[in-house]
């Protein structure tokens, strides 16, 4: 039911029974803040980061729960967010209080049937479907005035097609790129210091057999990664997995393998602003390897990541150099393990998939522009 309806029943009640609720509501209201000061407050800390420069050494972390809204007594209004499709064909499902029985958001109502678009505050279009016509926006149905339409998807620029028919229909964006509206970064770091009495070492994987490896579904010798790759494997022996072409290899297999070398290739399929992705995040850093990364420029990578976590291909100016470099940094133990040293102070964070990266736009949605269209989606995403 809507709270606000029930407020307004509650309104029309006889004026002692209204006194009475109203105490009652005093101090139901007050125990939901004491409680919520105490306990719910941990799982309400930001699990979105605002980038952060680690050059900086000190992480900037930000509040989103303001609690003296709550003693306003006034019903706090629950945001709908309707995911108009489920990205790719995949399906789920975020019946019940969905957002905060499993994410601890409350206020915030996740739907994916389309009913719900005359209520919806915010409603979601993945990018994919739009551009290769599997899906249409509902330009048909009148749209409420408060209602924002939010453009996501998490591919880079060559893979979202052609977006100009949709210019002027969203509001905001939500991608990896900081400076879209909703930021939706592929993993992050979080501040967390390590147990009193571990060491770096701790945190490289024993018996490290190889020197390189990378794991590529997607081999196209005209990407530049490729022609890297070729290169480098003249210089240093690089095992290469995945795809038809190579070595097949399953979900749970990939990181016990990424363990056993020094480095990974965590090559993107291409060069965009900001597009640092799973390769860095759920791929070296969980694997335990140090990431050699190929795509934007390493300013972009020390925004998220710590400077000296990974090798920038970029930083040497043939590819023979940084093989060399590669070998002699894996026979220099103490060298090597600098790569991991800012383990003691952060692990890695990420999100379990679609519902809980929309459930957590409700923390954020007060701190987004009222007002914003954007005319020109596609030359937004290429800039
Ligand atoms: C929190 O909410 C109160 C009441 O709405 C407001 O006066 C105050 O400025 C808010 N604080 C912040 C930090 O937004
Ligand atoms: C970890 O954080 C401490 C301060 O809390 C700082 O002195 C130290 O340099 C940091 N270590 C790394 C490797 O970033
Ligand atoms: C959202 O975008 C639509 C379509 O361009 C526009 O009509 C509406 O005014 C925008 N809403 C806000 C709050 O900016």
């Amino acid at each position: 039911m809507d709270p606000s309806l029930r407020h307004d029943k509650c309104e029309q009640a006889n004026s002692t029974k209204h006194l009475s609720k109203q105490i009652l509501a005093i101090i139901a209201v007050g125990s939901i803040i004491l409680v919520g000061q105490y306990s719910l407050w941990p799982t309400l800390q930001p699990s979105y980061p605002i980038p952060v420069n680690f050059q900086m050494q000190e992480a900037k972390v930000i509040s989103w729960t303001n609690w003296s809204d709550s003693t306003t007594l006034k019903p706090i209004k629950t945001t709908i967010i309707l995911l108009w499709y489920w990205p790719f064909g995949e399906s789920g499902s975020v019946s019940g209080n969905h957002c905060n029985d499993k994410y601890g958001i409350p206020n915030c109502h996740l739907v994916t049937d389309q009913s719900w678009f005359p209520k919806a505050d915010l409603v979601v279009f993945h990018n994919r479907e739009l551009v290769n016509g599997q899906r249409r926006l509902p330009l048909n149905l009148p749209r409420p005035k408060t209602q924002k339409w939010v453009w996501l998807s998490l591919e880079s620029p060559p893979h979202n097609g052609n977006m100009r028919p949709l210019a002027g229909h969203f509001n905001y964006t939500m991608c990896y790129r900081r400076d879209s509206d909703i930021y939706a970064p592929y993993g992050w770091l979080v501040p967390s210091k390590a147990p009193i009495g571990t060491t770096v070492d701790d945190f490289i994987p024993k018996g490290k057999t190889g020197l390189a490896c990378w794991i590529v579904s997607n081999y196209q010798a005209r990407h530049l990664r490729t022609q890297v790759y070729n290169k480098l494997k003249n210089v240093i022996p690089v095992d290469v997995y995945g795809g038809a072409r190579n070595k097949r290899i399953s979900a749970d297999t990939v990181l016990p393998t990424i363990s056993r070398y020094y480095f990974y290739l965590s090559f993107e399929n291409s060069v965009a602003t900001d597009y640092i992705t799973e390769k860095v995040w759920s791929n070296a850093f969980k694997g335990g390897a140090i990431p050699v990364v190929l795509g934007p420029p390493r300013e972009q990578y020390e925004a998220v990541l710590p400077k000296n976590s990974f090798i920038h291909v970029n930083d040497f100016s043939t590819v023979e150099e940084l093989g060399h470099f590669m070998k002699t940094l894996a026979a220099d133990k103490e060298r090597y393990a600098t790569y991991f040293a800012w383990r003691l102070n952060y692990t890695v964070g990420g999100l379990t998939g679609w519902a809980e990266r929309l459930c957590n736009v409700c923390p954020i949605l007060s701190s987004l522009p009222t007002s914003k269209i954007y005319k020109d989606l596609h030359g937004w995403d290429w800039q």
